[in-house]
C-alpha cells in the first residue's frame, strides 16, 4: 500500500470492514496544512470490480449529500493507482463499542442522550427530498455500536451509511445480507424492501446494550443469532431491566417491535420520545458526562500503553513519557511539513480557527490510544464481525 492517496497521507490502518480498510489520514496542503482525516480505500481484491466499484461511489455520493452535525461528513471521493477512496472527517474520540468495552453499560442518561443524537442524525437523512420534492427513502442499515462515534466534547456522530441505499438506486444482491447481525431488523434478516423503521429496530437494540452491556440478540453463529432477529422476543429482557434504566423499557419496546407498523412512526418521532424522556430521567449536561467517560477510556489505554509503567506512578511522569512516544511517531510528518512549510508557525497559531499547534505536530495519541484498547480487549487490528 502506497504512503499516499492523492493529497492524503496515510499514517495508520484503524479498520477493515467487509468492502473496504479504514485508515488514519492527514490531508496535505499548501503551506504546511494539514487537517486529520479518515480514509477508506476499497479493497485490493475488489478493485477493477465494476459493481464494487460503483456500490462505492454511489455511496460517497449518496454520503456526500449528508450534511448534519449528527453525521460523519463524507468529504472526498478519489482514485489513485486505480484505487477508489473515499474520505471523511476524523473523529476524536471513540466508537460506541469500545467505550462499552472500557466503560462498561452507560448510566439511563446517556443513553438517551446517544439514542437522541443518533435518532436526530436519522431523522435527518429520513427526511431528505431529491431537488423535485420527492423523498430520498434513506435507511442507514448498519446502525451498530461500531458505527456510533463519540467525540472527547460528548459530541455522537453516526459513520458509515455505506450499505445505505437511497429508494430507487438500490441494487439487492441475492445472499448478500450487510451490516452486523445482532443488529438487523427482523425485516433485513428476510431480506424484505427495508424503510427507515428498519433503522429504528437497530438503534433500539443498541441502546438496550449501552445500558446493559450485554447484546439483545445472541446466538451460535449468523444463523441462530438472525433466527433471534427475526423471533424478536424481547419482551422478558425488556422487562428485566431494573432500577434506574427502567424507563427505558416502553421505550425500546415500542422500537423493537416485530411488524414495523407497531414501532415508532420514524426517527423523528423516536428522537421525541428519547428528548422527553432525557428531560425527566436524565441529566442536565449529558454531553459533558459522555465526553467524560470517553477521555476517562482513553486516559486509561494511553497509561497502559506506557512500557513498564506503575498505574499509580505520577501523571505528569507518564504524560513525559507519552508525549516522547507521540513525537516519535510523528517524526516523519514534522520532518516532511519543515521542510515544506516555510511560513511562520506562530502566526498560523494565532489565526482564528489557525493550527491548533505548531505545523508537523498534529498529534496521533487519541488514535494511537484507542488502537490499544483495542489491543488489550484483543481484538486486533481490524478484526470484523461475527
Ligand atoms: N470518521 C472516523 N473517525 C474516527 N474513527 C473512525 C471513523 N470511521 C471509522 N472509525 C473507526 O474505525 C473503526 C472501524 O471502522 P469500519 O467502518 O471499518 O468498521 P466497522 O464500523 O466495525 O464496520 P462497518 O462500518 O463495516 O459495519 C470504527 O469502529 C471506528 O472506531
Ligand atoms: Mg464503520
Amino acid at each position: 500500500m502506497e504512503a499516499h492517496l492523492g493529497a492524503y497521507r496515510l499514517l495508520r490502518r484503524i479498520g477493515r470492514g467487509g468492502m473496504a480498510e479504514v485508515y488514519l489520514g492527514m490531508r496535505q496542503g499548501a503551506f504546511g496544512f494539514q487537517r486529520r482525516v479518515v480514509v477508506k480505500c476499497l479493497h485490493d481484491h475488489l478493485c477493477g470490480s465494476p459493481d464494487a466499484e460503483t456500490r462505492f461511489v454511489e455511496e460517497a455520493q449518496l454520503g456526500s449529500l449528508l450534511e448534519h452535525s449528527n453525521i460523519v461528513p463524507v468529504l472526498d471521493l478519489g482514485i489513485s493507482g486505480g484505487r477508489l477512496f473515499m474520505v471523511m472527517e476524523y473523529v476524536d474520540g471513540l466508537d460506541l463499542k469500545t467505550l462499552l468495552a472500557g466503560h462498561g453499560a452507560l448510566s439511563l442518561g446517556l443513553a438517551l442522550h446517544v439514542g437522541r443524537c443518533v435518532s436526530r442524525g436519522l431523522a435527518y437523512a429520513q427526511a431528505l427530498r431529491d431537488p423535485g420534492g420527492q423523498a430520498l427513502g434513506i435507511v442507514h442499515r448498519d446502525v451498530s455500536p461500531s458505527n456510533i462515534l463519540i467525540a472527547r466534547d460528548g459530541s455522537v456522530k453516526l459513520a458509515d451509511f455505506g450499505v445505505a441505499k437511497a429508494a430507487g438506486r438500490e441494487k439487492t444482491r441475492a445472499g448478500v445480507v450487510k451490516g452486523k447481525y445482532a443488529y438487523m431488523s427482523p425485516e433485513q434478516v428476510e431480506q424484505r424492501e427495508l424503510d427507515g423503521r428498519s433503522d429504528l429496530f437497530s438503534l433500539g437494540a443498541v441502546l438496550y446494550e449501552a445500558v446493559t452491556g450485554e447484546r439483545l440478540f445472541v446466538g451460535n453463529g449468523p444463523l441462530e443469532i438472525m433466527e433471534a432477529v427475526r423471533e424478536a422476543g424481547v419482551v422478558g429482557a425488556l422487562e428485566a431491566l431494573r432500577g434506574e434504566v427502567s424507563p427505558l423499557g416502553p421505550l425500546l419496546g415500542r422500537a423493537l417491535c416485530r411488524g414495523r407498523e407497531e414501532r415508532f412512526a420514524d426517527a423523528r418521532e423516536l428522537e421525541r420520545a428519547l428528548a422527553a424522556a432525557l428531560i425527566e430521567h436524565g441529566s442536565a449536561h449529558p454531553e459533558e458526562q459522555l465526553g467524560a467517560a470517553v477521555a476517562e477510556v482513553l486516559g486509561r489505554a494511553e497509561r497502559a500503553e506506557a512500557p513498564g509503567e506503575d498505574s499509580h506512578a505520577s501523571t505528569l511522569e507518564s504524560r513525559a513519557a507519552e508525549v516522547a512516544r507521540s513525537l516519535q511517531q510523528e517524526e516523519s510528518v514534522t520532518q516532511h511539513f519543515q521542510r515544506a512549510a516555510p511560513v511562520d508557525a506562530q502566526k498560523l497559531q494565532a489565526m482564528p480557527g489557525g493550527l491548533a499547534t505548531s505545523a508537523g505536530s498534529v498529534s496521533e495519541s487519541s488514535v494511537t490510544s484507542r488502537y490499544q484498547l483495542r489491543r488489550l480487549q484483543g481484538e486486533g487490528e481490524g478484526e470484523g464481525e461475527e
